[in-house]
């Protein structure tokens, strides 16, 4: 069996998330702080699933199956641990060594090199449009489209010179190699000639939900026509992939709306749209990076927001996109709508003309996707006209066949009934026709019966339920760490899985770390992870949480020396522990 650095299999953990994972299997809905579905492992009809982003944990409270990510990639797939992070590590393009190799450490220390390069570059090009008398076209080009001083701070809006190697000495004399520039996607060669990829242009910090800079977008700031030897530069320029970019898995500016963005958030195409409209007030609001959107991206969207509002170009592209945008969006089970902005080209250009005000009116008055669409298609036929009206039903029906509803293909069909005079059980017969073509897509995952499920209810015998309860409570604060710490140590709990996991707990307090359930719980298997998932997904609310911390802490203690006077045989230690016994209980 390979072995992996804990490092390695840390950043394979962290780079993919769980929701993102589990939702393409079981139908998640947000539910207070947890997502919530029926569990993929035990057959139930009431969703006990529970599913924690901030944690990246599972826990079904039905059959008591739990863990992390790769442990439920495990138990669903059938995989064995070695299996499992191979495909976790495929899943987020991160290469595994060969067997005892370490190329898993090189290529961690490589993007954390990479990070560390966006960031000087970023800071660099910040600097010139702001401080330096280099960057004075920047900033013109960014007061004439009326860009605040403090939105330029904000997004850390840059200025990259027209010259060849503005950004690579700068670059050189901070101890980055031109190679390390190239892999980095900061410059490019021709000729043999290492040289600058963003000249003359302004430049737009791509920023991940980490904080880091992880790639660059650049807007050309002159009209260029095509030069003598027939090259056009394009408008806009963007990093190519790297080891910590991939264009098809980031948004622009997710890092702010996600901020705002739990009900709704709008999706657009460009980065001056985002920023423009942010700058006006609405921040909920972000862009694709250059390409269509892919199934990726409308996940990650998905995770932050109930509801996307399409907001793309009003030009025939723009409407092409939305239409594969909302596809995209339906088939991996999100919703949307879709604003529509008259006599403007784009969301940049409508805010600037019209105000913020109706621009959330046009928020508000998009229409839901399937809406759209119909009204897409009613646009290109004379309803007047038999023919007409015959198509426009045959491909209204081909969009409500995707339609999982029934009271929304209700409605629907209804109203296309009404508009054409075509009744409605012609138009039921042709639906019934089209999805009788459509084949049910299953997925790869079994349904296992956990032989716990059937164990379960009896095995928690009450002095362990409350170690667990305490544990959970000791990891929901630090407050509560110390009302404990000295009290009752990691050796005290009861089995070795809580006693493991309150000296992880324990140490990450006294370290001043970061707790970090999906971590943690990498370093337990089979029914142990399934205790320790619980206990980090605690579901318990408590009015008097000192008051509670303080019961539970007695009675454990109590109960532990319970145990002990019934097993102690010598007398005079039997003793000692009666009289700590009644010590105890004095203080209730
Ligand atoms: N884009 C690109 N390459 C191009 C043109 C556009 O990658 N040659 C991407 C950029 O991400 C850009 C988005 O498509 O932000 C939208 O392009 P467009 O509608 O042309 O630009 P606007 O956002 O309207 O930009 P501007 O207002 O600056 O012209
Ligand atoms: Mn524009």
């Amino acid at each position: 069996m390979p072995i992996y650095s804990e490092e390695l299999l840390n950043e394979i953990i962290s780079q993919n998330d769980i929701i993102d994972y589990v939702s393409q299997y079981v139908r998640l809905k947000k539910n207070g702080r947890d997502y919530t579905g029926l569990c993929p492992f035990h057959n139930e009809k009431s969703p006990s699933f529970h599913v924690n982003q901030e944690k990246q944990l599972f826990h079904c409270f039905g059959c008591g199956a739990g863990g992390n990510i790769v442990q439920f990639v495990m138990k669903s797939e059938g995989l064995d641990f070695v299996e499992a992070i191979k495909l976790m590590a495929d899943r987020a393009g991160i290469p595994l060594p060969e067997e005892n190799d370490a190329a898993g450490d090189v290529l961690y220390r490589k993007k954390q090199r990479i990070y560390l390069m966006n960031k000087t570059a970023a800071r660099f090009y910040y600097e010139t449009l702001t401080k330096s008398h280099d960057g004075k076209p920047g900033l013109e080009y960014f007061a004439e489209r009326r860009i605040s001083g403090r939105t330029i701070t904000k997004y850390g809006l840059g200025y990259a010179p027209d010259s060849f190697d503005y950004l690579k000495s700068h670059m050189n004399e901070n101890g980055f190699k031109d190679d390390e520039l190239i892999e980095a996607g900061l410059c490019v060669t021709k000729n043999n000639k290492v040289y600058d990829k963003f000249r003359g242009r302004v430049i737009f910090p791509i920023i991940d939900l980490r904080g880091n800079v992880i790639a660059f977008g650049g807007r050309i700031i002159k009209n260029t026509d095509t030069t003598s030897d027939g090259y056009k530069p394009p408008k806009y320029l963007n990093s190519s992939d790297t080891p910590v970019f991939n264009k098809g898995n980031n948004l622009f500016s997710l890092n702010f709306a996600k901020k705002t963005a739990e009900k709704q958030c709008i999706l657009c195409e460009g980065y001056m749209d985002v920023i423009s409209v942010c700058q006006a007030g609405v921040t909920n609001i972000t862009a694709t990076l250059g390409t269509a959107l892919t199934e990726s991206q409308a996940r990650l969207l998905m995770k932050y927001t109930g509801e996307i509002l399409l907001c793309y170009d009003s030009d025939e592209a723009g409407q092409r996109a939305t239409k594969r945008a909302i596809s995209i969006i339906n088939g991996v089970g999100g919703r949307c709508r879709v604003m529509k902005l008259k006599g403007a080209k784009d969301p940049d250009e409508y805010i600037k003309a019209n105000g913020v005000e109706l621009f959330r009116r046009v928020m508000q008055d998009a229409l839901p996707s399937t809406q759209f669409l119909l009204s897409v298609i009613k646009s290109r036929y004379d309803l007047d006209n038999p023919d007409g009206r015959i198509k426009f039903v045959q491909e209204s029906a081909s969009v409500l066949a995707k339609l999982q509803n029934a009271i929304e293909i209700d409605e629907y069909v209804n109203r296309i009934s009404d508009e054409t005079e075509i009744a409605k059980d012609a138009i039921y017969a042709e639906l019934k026709k089209l999805k009788a073509s459509v084949k049910i897509k299953t997925g790869p995952l079994r349904t296992i019966k956990t032989e716990q499920s059937a164990k379960r209810a009896g095995d928690d015998s009450k002095i362990i339920s409350a170690q667990r309860r305490l544990l959970s409570l000791i990891i929901e604060s630090k407050k509560n760490y110390r009302a404990v710490k000295d009290e009752f140590s990691p050796e005290d709990f009861s089995t070795d899985a809580l006693q493991k996991l309150a000296s992880a707990v324990y140490s990450a307090y006294e370290n001043g770390e970061h707790i970090d359930p999906a971590l943690i719980i990498s370093h337990f298997s089979g029914s142990d992870a399934d205790v320790v998932s619980k206990i980090f997904c605690n579901l318990e609310t408590y009015n008097d949480e000192n008051n509670t911390v303080a019961q539970l802490l007695q009675s454990i203690k109590s109960d532990r020396l319970n145990e002990k006077i019934l097993n102690e045989k010598d007398a005079v230690k039997l003793r000692e522990l009666l009289i700590q016994r009644q010590k105890l209980e004095g203080k209730k």
